[in-house]
């Protein structure tokens, strides 16, 4: 892998992130994570443009001109010599105590880097399906916690979900928010089928550009899709589920909780999704 970090490029073994740095010390940055396939990065414009958007909600001004930033990634790409890589742009909050406290004052910081392709769901459980828990571990909404629309490093509430479903034999939890409907899990949305058409929660998550995908995909196809409220109870009772990220792609769930989510096979509409989701990509 390689990084960009204070105007250079490095090996990212030999990255280093200032210790002062805002983000390191009060997680004070936002993010955001394309995937680079076959050499081509998928929807890179969606991504600056969430990045925009979260950097704005911030207040946090993006630290170059856009199309330097464009540029700056497609380099870094190209350096890194991967033809399947995982690219991380990060935006922080500058160096504490060398500048005022005053939003004109902040010079931020970028780090970008990319490395090889990180699939959240192993290989082996894309044809059959993996295991999913609900979490007791809510996933923190605001008023009190940060918009989770700003893709951010916040990530307490996740890995102590993270945790929780590794306590019941599964790797991807499913965290509800304090009124019992679902949000999203470690990295990734959901969406669950029911009679052909397609729900994924409104509140308490990211907005993923895997989802937007999913969501152009199944439209094109004439389906119907909700973004809408969620109750836990109807994951229970849906005929499909499956998560969605850029880590990972559409990712099939056969179990939640122990209980058989459908039939118990990967479903037609997360097979159909899955092979026009890889199409794109070619
Ligand atoms: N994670 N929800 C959360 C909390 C996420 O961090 C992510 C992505 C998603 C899916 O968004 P998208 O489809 O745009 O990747 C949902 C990335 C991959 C990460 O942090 O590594």
């Amino acid at each position: 892998g390689i990084a960009w970090i204070e105007n250079e490029f490095v090996p990212i073994g030999k990255a280093r992130i200032p210790i002062l740095d805002q983000g390191f010390l009060h997680s004070d940055l936002t993010y955001d994570v394309p995937a680079v396939w076959n050499g081509r990065i998928f929807r890179l414009d969606d991504h600056l443009d969430r990045l925009e958007v979260s950097c704005a909600k911030m207040r946090l001004p993006l630290p170059i001109a856009r199309p330097e930033l464009r540029r700056l990634v497609m380099e870094l790409v190209s350096r890194s010599g991967l033809r399947d890589a995982y690219v991380e742009i990060i935006v922080t909050r500058g160096l504490k105590f060398l500048r005022g406290a005053q939003a004109e004052d902040i010079i931020p910081n970028l780090y970008l880097m990319a490395v090889p392709y990180v699939w959240i769901l192993p290989l082996e459980y894309q044809n059959h399906g993996a295991p999913a828990v609900v979490t007791r571990t809510v996933r923190r909404t605001p008023p009190g916690a940060l918009d989770p629309t700003i893709k951010n490093l916040q990530w307490g509430d996740l890995v102590r979900g993270l945790m929780e479903a590794g306590d019941r034999d599964s790797f991807f939890p499913i965290l509800p928010d304090g009124d019992g409907n679902a949000t999203e899990g470690a990295g990734y949305n959901i969406v669950l089928v029911r009679n052909g058409e397609l729900h994924t929660p409104r509140r308490g998550v990211l907005e993923g550009i895997t989802r937007r995908t999913v969501l152009e995909i199944a439209a094109a196809r004439g389906l119907k899709t909700h973004v809408t409220e969620i109750p836990i109870q109807a994951l229970y009772e849906c005929d499909e589920l499956f998560m969605c990220s850029t880590a990972g792609g559409i990712m099939p769930l056969v179990l939640l909780d122990g209980n058989i989510v459908g039939d118990g096979t990967v479903g037609p509409v997360t097979r159909m999704i899955w092979e026009a989701y890889w199409d794109l990509h070619d």
